[in-house]
């Protein structure tokens, strides 16, 4: 695994789980981990339970005891890592968004066929088509169950730089993040969107925004959890050295979908008060889905061919035997976490590795959000006027 932080611990969580929870065909060693400063990855290996450490990740790609490489760097890292480990021969697990322009994306889908055809998989981290929730709007919308599609309602919402003092971290720089809100967490709905409904974003019109466009300079590298107080001191007495945020602080967008339906789609890290709020809404003909991630465990179906009088919104507890996922872990109303869709995410690719065949979101998957991404950031360039999504030539395993 390279990069040990936030989702190097998640991810981490996930290796040492999987194989405790769910009865698979392999059995996974937590062997190297890589990070850039050598005490850090040290004692982050001691502490996420990895028998090794390094500085350079092209170690893992050189070792001939490695199987997977699993990359939860920023964006600026996974084409040359990804590509590397694909040519070597390794199956990868890539984080999301699977790169920082539609350049690389495309790069690593075609390395990604190309090593699909000598049996070497690949997969990118997006983690929230696991919650069980989620997978059941799929299956419930796959089923024909809320009919023909005509709205999808998608929000994500966090709020932890709306202080102007919050520093100038990593992901507000685009060199290495590629894009803000969009990116970070507008390509999860993206992507959450297009998997239950099987359907995909022809065609956006976008406005973004940078609210704060000057913030000060971080006192060292700082992940999401950075604190204002992380912003360096007075330099020569003229108050703290800042520097330009380069990415978007907000993106908002309207989009049709192939199948014939209308979108809209809100990403924010200005929500005050909203943590973590991915939400989501699905009208149909024949019915309505809604999912809200911070309460997980619960999804809300209303379905319009009950008799008028029983109608109404129903919510399920996705707690049962067999809910997607569930079957692994505790009797019905016990409920789970944000980290079990990690755990989820492994059993899928672990399991995929090992009896030979395609782990999805593919590489290409990847791709298809990065061209989604781009028409969001040509429509807010020039003035919100409509971008078509470039279409994805391969065809893509659902
Ligand atoms: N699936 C999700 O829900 C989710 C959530 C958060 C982040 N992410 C994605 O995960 C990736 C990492 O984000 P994060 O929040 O964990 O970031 P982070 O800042 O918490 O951690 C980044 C890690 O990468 C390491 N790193 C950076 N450059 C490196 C290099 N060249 N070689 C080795 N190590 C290097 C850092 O030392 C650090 O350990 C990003 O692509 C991000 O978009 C996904």
């Amino acid at each position: 695994m390279v990069g040990y932080a936030f989702m190097g611990a998640a991810h981490s969580q996930a290796w040492r789980t999987v194989n405790r929870v769910y009865d698979l065909p392999a059995r996974v060693r937590m062997s190297l981990v890589c990070g850039r400063d050598t005490a850090k990855v040290s004692e982050a290996a001691d502490r996420l339970g990895w028998e090794a450490h390094t500085t350079d990740w092209r170690r893992l790609v050189e070792s001939d005891e490695i199987d997977v490489v699993d990359i939860c760097t920023p964006g600026d890292s996974h084409a040359e890592i990804a590509l590397a480990a694909l040519a070597a021969g390794k199956h990868v697990l890539c984080e999301k968004p699977l790169a920082n322009t539609v350049a690389e994306a495309r790069a690593m889908a075609a390395a990604a066929a190309a090593a699909r055809a000598v049996g070497v998989r690949s997969m990118c981290g997006f983690n929230y088509r696991r919650v069980p929730a989620v997978a059941m709007m799929r299956r419930l919308i796959a089923d024909g169950r809320l009919g023909t599609i005509r709205h999808v309602r998608a929000a994500y919402l966090q709020d932890w730089i709306v202080d102007p003092q919050f520093p100038l971290v990593w992901r507000l720089r685009r060199e290495r993040a590629g894009s803000g809100a969009l990116g970070d967490i507008g390509a999860h709905i993206i992507d959450l969107t297009q998997f239950v409904t099987g359907q995909r974003i022809t065609g956006v019109s976008a406005v973004t925004e940078t609210f704060v466009k000057e913030r000060p300079l971080p006192a060292e590298s700082s992940g999401l959890a950075a604190h204002a107080a992380n912003g360096t001191g007075p330099v020569d007495g003229h108050g703290p050295a800042t520097g330009a945020v380069t990415v978007d602080d907000a993106a908002v967008f309207v989009a049709r979908l192939d199948g014939g339906a209308l979108a809209t789609y809100e990403a924010s890290r200005f929500a005050t008060g909203r943590k973590n709020a991915l939400r989501v809404e699905i009208n149909g003909s024949l019915g309505t889905v809604a999912f809200d991630l911070e309460r997980l465990n619960e999804l809300e179906f209303y379905d319009a061919t009950r008799p008028t009088v029983e109608q109404g919104f129903t919510r399920i507890l996705m707690t049962e035997e067999d809910h997607p996922y569930m079957s692994a872990w505790w009797p019905p109303g016990h409920i789970i976490g944000y980290e079990h869709s990690f755990t989820h995410q492994m059993r899928d690719f672990v399991e995929a590795v090992a009896t030979g065949v395609d782990p999805a979101p593919s590489f290409a998957d990847g791709l298809q959000v990065q061209l989604v991404l781009d028409a969001v950031t040509r429509s807010a360039q020039r003035g919100s006027s409509w971008a078509d999504v470039e279409p994805l030539l391969e065809a893509v395993p659902a």
